[in-house]
């Protein structure tokens, strides 16, 4: 018989009755694993050794728990300072016992939650006390951690529990071993030699003839291999793509414009009053940045007095103080919808000529308490039609379409109220892991006291939805948080389904 020499080194490194790895076969082989995975398989299929798939575990230390290595558990940390304090006779004030420990931040809270989960002692209107009957001094987690660092085996459950506070990783694998079958026994006892084989054709087999004698390798499409994990297109990013596709196929052009704006494209054209909550400092980025020079003086004369008269005869404004200076003021956009005041107002150079289509899918930047459901930016999917009659089921009808392209056709809304539409509109969907209605986006038909000052004459529906809700409806994440910024899971990044 003949086999390429990698098979024959694998083969006779192979035992009829001790089962062995791949790591084994490529130590004892000095071969890399990959090309041992690669031979194994071939021998398999020829029937001289068989294979047994296992699924395995590796299991690594976070930079957390590598932390935790190098001091020690928090939790530990503050059971000390409290002994130290004399917490085992009376309770001392956990300030103190908290200083002596030195513990700070977050780090606070895990040893708190950890203290008195292993019930270390307890800690009752800001005093700490240890409880008598309990000693640290061979925490199975401590252990646990030390023993997975020097590579050693430690209890499932408290791996669990080291998991769940984000100290160790677990990755499942597969893995081979490999043992002599009969055939196999038989054919290395009559003897095996090398063929030469080859699994690259080069430019010098080519020109030197050789390629007439050389034996090929064949393709194992089924081994294993190692993976590879390269640049890819991060999920969000391919949504936004496939937004802006369908947008587009729906008749839509595309918007641009600054992050930074002033105040009078991102809230004053909207007639949003000055004192209006969503004007603090609470909920919009003020920039330390010089004031907005360039306004357009007509303008900003209409939007002044449309905000202290209203429009038309009958119209009334909100007689509170409107001062240019805050209109020139520099914000992070709190909404696209400045975007819509801009093009409206014809300050990006294009003519509206009824009927129109605009959307733009681009970051919004608000002071938001960060939650599940709540960044600091977001992505906006903002547009509008305008176009000579428009009614409320052209705005439903608008989204029903949109939505349907992602496969959510179950859209509620509500009527709500904006500064700037009438009637305005929530947009919910259903979560397809929780089953509870989301808000997704807000909506509304702009009113006389935004399009008459920009000189609009036709009737304008507008939106701006969120593109990461949208997301969490069409996967199933459940925190923003999941999906978009810093804390976005590296293996989900690697993994997630294509979106577009
Ligand atoms: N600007 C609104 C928001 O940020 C969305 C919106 C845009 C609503 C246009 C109505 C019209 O939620």
């Amino acid at each position: 018989m003949k086999l390429p020499e990698p098979q024959v080194s694998v083969l006779n490194a192979a035992s009829a009755d001790t089962a062995r790895s791949i790591e084994e076969l490529a130590e004892k082989t000095n071969l890399p694993p990959e090309t041992v995975t690669g031979a194994a398989f071939a021998l398999e299929e020829a029937g001289l050794v068989s294979l047994e798939e296992r699924t395995t575990e590796s299991v690594s230390v976070t930079p957390e728990g590598h932390e935790y290595l190098e001091t020690q558990l928090p939790e530990l940390t503050l059971y000390q300072a409290a002994l130290e304090a004399g917490a085992d006779e009376s309770p001392i004030e956990l300030g103190e016992v908290l200083e002596r420990a030195d513990l700070e931040g977050s780090r606070v809270d895990i040893a708190l939650s950890n203290f008195s989960r292993k019930e270390y002692g307890s800690v009752e209107d800001g005093h700490i006390t240890i409880n008598p009957t309990t000693t640290p001094d061979e925490d199975p987690e401590a252990e646990a951690l030390s023993a997975i660092d020097a590579g050693d085996n430690a209890d499932q459950t408290v791996m669990d529990t080291l998991e769940r506070r984000g100290l160790i990783d677990r990755q499942e694998g597969t893995s081979y071993t490999l043992t002599l079958t009969e055939d196999g026994v038989t054919a290395l006892m009559e003897g095996i030699e090398v063929s030469r084989s080859v699994d690259q054709l080069t430019a010098d087999h080519l020109t030197t003839d050789q390629w007439e004698a050389l034996n090929f390798t064949d393709y194992n499409v089924e081994a294993g291999a190692e993976r590879v994990t390269g640049g890819r297109i991060h999920p969000l990013r391919q949504l936004i793509e496939r937004v802006k596709d369908v947008l587009i196929g729906m008749g839509f052009q595309e918007m641009e414009g600054p992050h930074a704006d002033a105040e009078f494209w991102i809230n004053d054209c909207l007639f949003m009053p000055q004192d209006h909550p969503a004007r603090t400092h609470w909920d919009q980025f003020v920039l330390d940045l010089p004031p907005m020079q360039e306004l357009p003086d007509d303008l900003v004369e209409r939007v002044r007095e449309t905000h202290l008269e209203g429009v038309g005869s009958e119209g009334d404004g909100y007689h509170s103080p409107w001062t240019e200076s805050v209109a020139r003021r520099i914000d992070l956009r709190g909404h696209t919808t400045s975007l819509s005041s801009r093009y409206l107002a014809g300050e990006a150079d294009v003519d509206l000529e009824p009927p129109e289509r605009y959307f733009s899918v681009e970051k919004a930047y608000r002071n938001d308490v960060i939650d599940a459901t709540h960044l600091l930016e977001f992505f906006q999917i903002e547009g509008w039609v305008l176009a000579d009659e428009l009614s409320v089921p052209d705005l439903m009808g608008t989204f029903t379409d949109f939505y349907a392209q992602f496969g959510i056709t179950n859209l509620e809304f509500k009527p709500t109220y904006n500064p700037y539409t009438e009637p305005s509109f929530e947009l919910f969907g259903t979560h397809p892991e929780t089953n509870e209605l989301v808000e997704i986006g807000n909506s509304g038909m702009f009113r006389p006291e935004m399009l008459e000052p920009l000189g609009v004459e036709a009737d304008v529906m507008a939106w701006g939805i969120s593109l990461e809700r949208l997301m969490m409806l069409m996967t199933g994440a459940e925190d923003i948080r999941d999906v978009h910024g810093t804390l976005v899971d590296l293996e989900y990044l690697r993994t997630e389904e294509v979106i577009y």
